[in-house]
């Protein structure tokens, strides 16, 4: 697929081609959309933008050879509906967390609303009889490259505006990531229960940035919420499960499992730590893994209520242990065929990136590093 044009790259990264076209032009190369980019140029773009597009084409060569194998002409044997996966969106402190708190606290049993102590990055709750994935994020300006990799794994956004606050620097910033993903944006005007909000003043203020409210003629959903007084909780999850429908989500659990690390830690006792989610395939226990640049077999897997589980099918936000260092908040994982490979792959990753730190000391990594210079 290489020279690859800026057109296609951006379409297959999900970041606007004026986006690279910019990066080229600060790196002394004005370019067209038109114009060929060779590999290197390409993959190095990509890793600027958050997006691993190595992996990418390991995972491409997996499924290739998977489809190779069941015969299928990408169709390939057992595609299901799966769970729809939200990721929440939006400025530091308009109520991302406490909002998701409410909606998973609404469905669990009675017993265990009140149990819930442990910060987690992903619930699954079950509404009108869908799954819904909800995926946390943070809202801290630092974590630009967590919202982007967000945005890219999931099917529908979420978007968290306080209403006394409107439209601030990172709602922005969410509502380009998930537009340059191309997903739907469904809008949460939170703290609806505060005196004296302007609902207009946000109304207008989302507008004037791309993002027209339903009520004013637009494409965009914007449901009243308050996580404190649990207002338009249930209006807010019949909405997703309304755009759910629309596009039916599909996943295939007979494939290689590969998804992506949401956050990972260091326990004391049980070693490594991360909450994946399953995007593709089936995780078992005792499979392979390469995430990042950490590898190992899964020793155990829980769900979000902390029950152990054997396997895990697409969708699903689980808590494994077994790998041997702690991977990074975005990195994709994937089933090996078995431990050497995995092993090989990941001390190949971390030569690399020993030499790529040496080599790009001081160099900008991030989009937002990029779009700050
Ligand atoms: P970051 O993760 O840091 O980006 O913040 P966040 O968006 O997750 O916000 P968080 O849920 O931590 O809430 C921030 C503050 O707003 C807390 O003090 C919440 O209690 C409060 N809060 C959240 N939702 C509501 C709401 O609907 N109404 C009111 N009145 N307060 C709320
Ligand atoms: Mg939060």
């Amino acid at each position: 697929e290489f020279p690859i044009t800026i057109r296609s790259l951006s379409e297959a990264i999900g970041r606007p081609a004026k986006t690279l076209m910019t990066m080229m032009f600060q790196r002394g190369e004005p370019l067209t959309i038109n114009a060929s980019l060779d590999e290197e140029t390409a993959i190095e773009l990509s890793m600027e933008c958050g997006v691993d597009l190595e992996v990418r084409h390991e995972r491409d060569i997996e499924l290739e050879l998977v489809e190779k194998l069941t015969g299928g002409d990408g169709d390939v044997e057992g595609e299901t509906i799966r769970p729809t996966i939200v990721t929440i969106l939006g400025h530091v402190d308009h109520g991302k967390t406490t909002l998701l708190d409410a909606l998973r606290s609404a469905n669990v049993a009675d017993g265990e609303a009140g149990g819930i102590t442990q910060h987690i990055a992903a619930y699954q709750v079950e509404h009108e009889g869908q799954k819904i994935t909800f995926v946390d994020t943070p809202g801290h300006a630092a974590f630009g490259e967590m919202r982007a990799r967000g945005a890219n794994v999931t099917d529908i956004v979420v978007l968290v505006v306080a209403a006394d606050d409107g439209v601030m620097p990172q709602t922005k910033e969410a509502i380009s990531h998930a537009k340059a993903a191309g997903v739907p944006i469904i809008v949460a005007m939170n703290k609806i229960d505060l005196q004296g909000v302007d609902e207009q003043r946000v109304l207008q203020e989302l507008s004037t940035n791309n993002v027209l409210p339903a009520e004013w003629g637009g494409d965009y959903e914007v449901i009243r919420t308050s996580a404190t007084t649990r207002q338009g909780l249930d209006e807010l999850l019949h909405t997703i499960v309304l755009t759910a429908e629309l596009h039916e989500y599909k996943g295939n659990p007979n494939v290689p499992a590969h998804g992506v690390c949401l956050e990972a830690f260091r326990d004391e006792g049980r070693g490594v730590l991360a909450w994946l989610i399953v995007q593709q395939g089936t995780l078992r226990i005792g499979d392979d893994v390469l995430c990042g640049p950490a590898y190992g077999r899964i020793r155990a897997m829980y769900d979000d209520h902390g029950n152990e589980l054997e396997e895990a099918p697409p969708s699903t936000p689980i808590k494994v242990s077994g790998l041997d260092v702690v991977p990074g908040a975005g990195d994709h994982f994937f089933a090996m065929a078995d431990i050497d490979e995995a092993r090989e792959a990941a001390e190949s990753r971390r030569q690399r990136g020993r030499a790529e730190s040496l080599a790009g000391r001081g160099l900008p990594r991030t989009l937002e590093d990029i779009l700050n210079q």
